[in-house]
């Protein structure tokens, strides 16, 4: 639009000669034909001494000449409003159409590492995790699109006491090694940390004790202890894995807590031997972090001289700028741990770690509950377990397509929609606001939903196999007058990757996915496609694989896929 704000000036200069004439586009409103509208005309009217109608009328029949790129109209006292035919939409989608549109190269030679879900061994996972993982994947994705390298990383949360809680939890069960199951372990831990809770209540410290004996004795590389650690690590890592699997996430490296303990305990060392870091009275070790505007130390060692979250995070960070170089680290937690990333990211900078941080926040799952209130998401029996959410999920959707009479989806497509609505749910809000998990809505084949998309785009699909054999002819006559509102919106994609790429705002994508689709309702209702001539039919058969290739990708980048059928 800024050469046609140029060219009309410059046609006011040679109609007029009236310089520097001020030409500013607002968008028309729908029910008025045009996409744009300027007053220019009614601007100058007093300068040039004419009717601002008919200055308009004379700069429109000057605008003409030039190409057939616009179609003019006046409007009211001498409006001049623009409008882009549908053929030369079309005409700039098939110049731009690559069989990698949408995506840019502005990333390029870029590394970012993308942290993921970052569950935590002693518990199933619960919907806690729900949204690092979804938020992640999308992140990955939509970094991808943008020419990043993307290096991804599940931070697992597998440091000792865990295992030492369990070990001395299971022999306390009574339970076989062979029978034992992540939702055994899960009990054991809730279990033992009440039991241990108690016993402190009670200035005791019998079963502390003997937890840090078996500690101990893993340290000490005890080959029980280690058999305990390897069989509930391996049923933890296996839970977890089954679950990333049906929710279509997976990551390069799985470099967790307990990896970095010892490289973090050397570096607390060195930066202490350095003057960084500061040492309390009781061997406690903090970084103070005042140049940095917070006026809270980070503790980076326990006062018995055991590693702690921030000694792992350090180690972690330093592990990242040496093996990858990255531009940027993105770790995808709840907005609960927005303080100890401002700190840890400021004692990465005292500490000179290269790389940029970003915390990608977001906020809870809620529910309304019993009393009709808002509040975090749970069950009866505490965390909601993400499996259970997903069984509940697929129920619901067989269920939902059970009523409309369709019992014929496969076990894959309904795991396809489940998550997809599951996953379309955590973007359909700016991340930084909970979401409510409404199943009313989420699994709804109506509205602003993941199976509401997801059914847009099987139908463009069908369409296309429909038409399979049918044998496209010329179109280069046709108007694409029905056509615009989605050439526009496919116009709008690859501007829309560039900017999610840059401020990392997923959600954006499913609003662009939710306008599509109704768009393309729309244009099912009013349109013929099989019916219509050939040209016709051509010409659409062309926009409706457009469509597919957009749509499709654009949930892709939510990690949403589109079942065979729905
Ligand atoms: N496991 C942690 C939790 O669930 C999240 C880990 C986040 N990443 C990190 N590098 N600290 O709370």
């Amino acid at each position: 639009m800024e050469n046609l704000k140029n060219r009309i000036a410059e046609v006011i200069n040679e109609l007029y000669a009236i310089d520097g004439a001020i030409v500013e586009f607002a968008d028309v409103p729908a029910d008025i034909p045009g996409d744009y509208s300027t007053n220019a005309a009614m601007r100058i009217a007093k300068q040039a001494g004419k009717a601002p109608r008919q200055i308009a009328e004379e700069i429109v029949e000057r605008l003409r000449r030039d190409s057939d790129e616009f179609v003019f109209s006046i409007a009211g006292p001498g409006f001049i409003n623009v409008e882009i035919s549908g053929a030369n939409l079309q005409k700039r989608l098939a110049e731009a159409w690559s069989e990698d549109y949408g995506c840019n190269k502005s990333g390029e030679g870029k590394v970012a590492v993308v942290e993921f879900p970052s569950t935590n061994m002693a518990k199933p996972y619960s919907v806690g995790h729900l949204r690092p993982g979804t938020q992640g994947w999308a992140t990955k994705q939509i970094l991808e699109a943008n020419g990043w390298k993307v290096i991804t990383d599940n931070h697992l949360g597998d440091t000792g006491t865990p295992f030492g809680i369990w070990t001395l939890g299971f022999l306390r069960s009574g339970k076989s090694l062979d029978e034992v199951t992540i939702y055994d372990l899960g009990e054991i831990y809730i279990q033992m940390k009440k039991a241990l809770k108690d016993e402190a209540a009670e200035n005791k410290h019998e079963l502390a004790d003997e937890v840090q004996e078996w500690l101990k004795k893993l340290e000490a590389k005890d080959a029980e202890a280690v058999k305990y650690a390897e069989t509930f690590k391996k049923i933890s890592l296996d839970h977890t894995h089954e679950v990333m699997r049906r929710m279509g996430l997976s990551t390069d490296y799985e470099l967790g807590e307990s990896f970095f303990a010892e490289p973090g305990k050397e570096l607390v060392q060195k930066y202490l031997a350095e003057g960084v870091f500061e040492q309390n009275d009781d061997g406690s070790v903090i970084c103070r972090l005042d140049e940095y505007g917070i006026d809270v130390p980070i503790l980076v060692l326990k006062s018995n001289g055991t590693a702690l979250y921030a000694t792992t995070d350090l180690a972690c960070m330093d592990y990242r700028a040496r093996e990858w170089h990255p531009n940027k680290v993105i770790y995808c937690v709840g907005a609960e741990q927005k303080f100890y990333f401002e700190q840890l990211f400021a004692l990465g900078k005292k500490v000179g770690i290269p790389q940029e941080n970003y915390h990608l926040w977001f906020g809870t799952i809620d529910q309304i509950g019993e009393d009709g209130k808002r509040e975090k998401m749970s069950s009866r029996k505490g965390v909601v377990l993400l499996e259970a959410m997903l069984n509940d999920a697929e129920a619901r959707v067989r269920a939902n397509f059970a009523s409309t009479g369709a019992n014929d989806l496969s076990d894959d497509d309904i795991a396809k929609i489940a998550t997809g609505a599951i996953k379309f749910s955590d973007f359909v809000a700016d991340r930084k606001t909970g979401i409510l998990y409404d199943p009313e809505k989420i699994f709804a084949l109506t509205g602003c939903s993941g199976p509401f998309c997801q059914y847009a785009d099987v139908r463009l699909r069908r369409i296309l196999e429909k038409n399979a054999d049918f044998a496209r002819v010329d179109f280069a006559d046709y108007d694409w007058a029905s056509e615009k509102e989605i050439l526009r919106l496919l116009l709008k994609f690859p501007d829309l990757v560039a900017m999610v790429g840059a401020n990392l705002e997923a959600h954006r994508i499913a609003g662009y996915c939710f306008e599509m689709a109704q768009a393309l309702n729309r244009y099912y209702e009013k349109t013929p496609i099989l019916q219509a001539n050939d040209m016709e039919r051509s010409a659409r058969l062309w926009l409706v694989e457009k469509a597919d290739f957009v749509l499709s990708h654009a949930l892709g980048l939510l990690g949403i896929e589109i079942p065979e059928k729905m």
